[in-house]
């Protein structure tokens, strides 16, 4: 058979499936966005994996953005790590590392999403570094936990937010009678990792008046962050940042918005932002005596819900830190990151400050990713999805982290025969310790050989043979030579074969 017909007969036969882009030959089920690296990452980007999920920016999810949206971890060279796809969601956000009980985990949101309104319904999983679920947490007392935080606090104890419905009377602002009588109250639970009880509760309309919103009734959207007993929230609808006192629940001061404590130094100002951090340092800067960091994702851009372009606070998006004095009110930016062409992003969106001193950035409803040396250099830059699967592509957070996985499912081993020998490829979702796979084959008579090795290529790693061994088998072994794990023993098969996938 040709290889014409046997393409035309594959693009027949994966037309109706979910976008699948055959880009992995031992795993045609997935379909993986593709980085679309427009800035490849100097030796100046930090060591790491980026951590994503990967949305369509219709609800309807059809023919746009990622085929198989799920959470995903990549390298900074395009090589995928792991798809989460088909493990977590159908929907997922809020991808981190975090340490719990003296490991390295993974914690996923996943749930749905109310898009109008923007935010969550569901719970966070927690995941081991074999990607084996260890726990999901909940919201307590009958609420949903919603997707924007989740920090596991210490070893026994969770935090994030709740968008709880109240009955509330809104024709102060100018709400009719007969309907838009409800309000969403912003909580933050701390919940018991163990048995999901309910150990702190923060309601944001018991200490924050919603009159100061900057936008208008049916367009509530607010976004919390968290950290030590101190918290910070981002309340993007009012364009302005809090500072909360755990202990007592009231605020401690505002930064931006109508009733700011603080002048806002140049280019302070922002307004619909995301993701707001405490910082112990820096660069030489450091939160000691009446000076404190933060740092945020000045959107500066909402989506117009009454139709039309979004409403804009300024013409691009950045990411900013900013130090603060608590003594003179003064607030003056350290730093500020653009991505190349000045985005500008209605929704989402984080700002990552990562160990070395670089900032890495989510661009939100854009779905770009970038990294930028203090000085606001951009060292890397990435679309979220390129190819057919085409533009549409939205994610709420990325980030940067050091992380070491080895899967407990097993490789994906397929071998296919070619009329002068074999090509076998392998590939194991989520390892990112093998440098090396000895392939081993089995004749008619039983014979057992070793075929050859292969250097680890990014997902999926390919080996050719001149043997034409009835089956085979792969090892992986790591940088010091031991050996991880071994696949199963598969036939090697006609190439043909794999459209049976469809
Ligand atoms: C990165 O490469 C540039 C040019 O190739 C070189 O000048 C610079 O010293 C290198 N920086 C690091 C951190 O290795
Ligand atoms: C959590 O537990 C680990 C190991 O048991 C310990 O090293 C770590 O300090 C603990 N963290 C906190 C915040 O208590
Ligand atoms: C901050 O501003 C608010 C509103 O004007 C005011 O009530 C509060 O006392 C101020 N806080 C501080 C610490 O000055
Ligand atoms: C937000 O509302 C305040 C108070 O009404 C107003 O001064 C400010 O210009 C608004 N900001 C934006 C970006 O619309
Ligand atoms: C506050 O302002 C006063 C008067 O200008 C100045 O002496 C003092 O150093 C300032 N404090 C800080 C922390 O910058
Ligand atoms: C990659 O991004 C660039 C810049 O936005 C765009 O021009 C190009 O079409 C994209 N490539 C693909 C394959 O989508
Ligand atoms: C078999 O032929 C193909 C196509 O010419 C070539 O790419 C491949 O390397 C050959 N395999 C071996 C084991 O020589």
């Amino acid at each position: 058979m040709g290889h014409s017909k046997l393409s035309y007969l594959a693009t027949i036969l994966f037309t109706g499936y979910a976008g699948a882009n055959l880009a992995y030959k031992s795993r045609p089920d997935l379909a993986a966005p593709v980085l679309n690296i427009t800035i490849p990452a100097t030796n100046e980007t930090a060591d790491g994996l980026i951590f994503y999920t990967p949305e369509s920016i219709y609800a309807d999810n059809t023919g746009h953005g990622p085929a198989q949206s799920g959470p995903y971890i990549f390298t900074d060279k395009g090589d995928l790590v792991w798809t989460g796809f088909g493990y977590v969601g159908p929907r997922s956000e809020n991808f981190l590392v975090q340490n719990y009980r003296g490991q390295q985990v993974l914690t996923i949101f996943e749930g749905s999403h109310n898009s109008p309104m923007g935010h969550g319904h569901g719970h966070t999983s927690i995941f081991d570094n074999k990607y084996r679920l260890l726990k999901q947490i909940k919201g307590g007392g009958h609420k949903l936990a919603d997707q924007h935080e989740f920090l596991i606090f210490d070893n026994h104890s969770a935090v994030f937010t709740v968008y709880d419905p109240e009955i509330a009377d809104l024709s102060a602002y100018g709400a009719k009678s007969d309907s838009q009588q409800w309000i969403l109250d912003n909580k933050i639970q701390k919940v018991d990792t163990d048995t999901n009880r309910v150990l702190w509760e923060w309601s944001s309309l018991e200490h924050v008046d919603p009159a100061g919103t900057n936008l208008t009734l049916q367009s509530g959207n607010a976004g919390t962050d968290v950290e030590r007993n101190q918290y910070l929230l981002s309340a993007r609808s009012m364009c302005t940042i809090f500072k909360m006192d755990g202990d007592t629940g009231k605020i401690i001061w505002q930064l931006g918005g109508p009733n700011s404590n603080f002048s806002l130094g140049d280019g302070v100002e922002f307004c619909w932002q995301h993701d707001t951090r405490m910082h112990q340092k820096y660069l030489q800067h450091e939160t000691k005596g009446s000076k404190e960091i933060i740092s945020f994702f000045d959107n500066s851009a909402h989506e117009n819900l009454a139709g039309g372009p979004d409403l804009k606070a300024r013409a691009y998006s950045a990411g900013k830190v900013v130090e603060l004095d608590t003594e003179n009110w003064t607030s003056k930016l350290l730093a500020e990151f653009r991505a190349p062409g000045d985005l500008s992003v209605r929704s989402q969106g984080n700002l990552q400050l990562l160990p070395n001193g670089n900032a890495f950035i989510n661009w939100g409803y854009d779905g770009a990713m970038s990294e930028h040396t203090p000085d606001g250099s951009t060292i890397f830059f990435s679309g979220m999805d390129s190819g057919k699967l085409g533009p549409g592509s939205e994610n709420y957070r990325a980030f940067k982290f050091d992380w070491h996985g080895q899967p407990y499912e097993e490789p994906a081993l397929v071998a296919f025969k070619e009329s002068n020998g074999t090509a076998l490829y392998i590939s194991w979702n989520g390892d990112t310790e093998s440098k090396v796979w000895k392939f081993f084959g089995e004749d008619a008579k039983g014979q057992k050989m070793l075929l050859g090795q292969a250097k680890r290529t990014g997902f999926e790693t390919g080996f050719r043979t001149s043997h034409k061994p009835i089956r085979v088998v792969a090892e992986a072994f790591d940088v010091r030579g031991h050996r991880l794990v071994s696949s199963s023993v598969v036939k090697t098969r006609d190439y043909k074969l794999r459209l049976e996938y469809s």
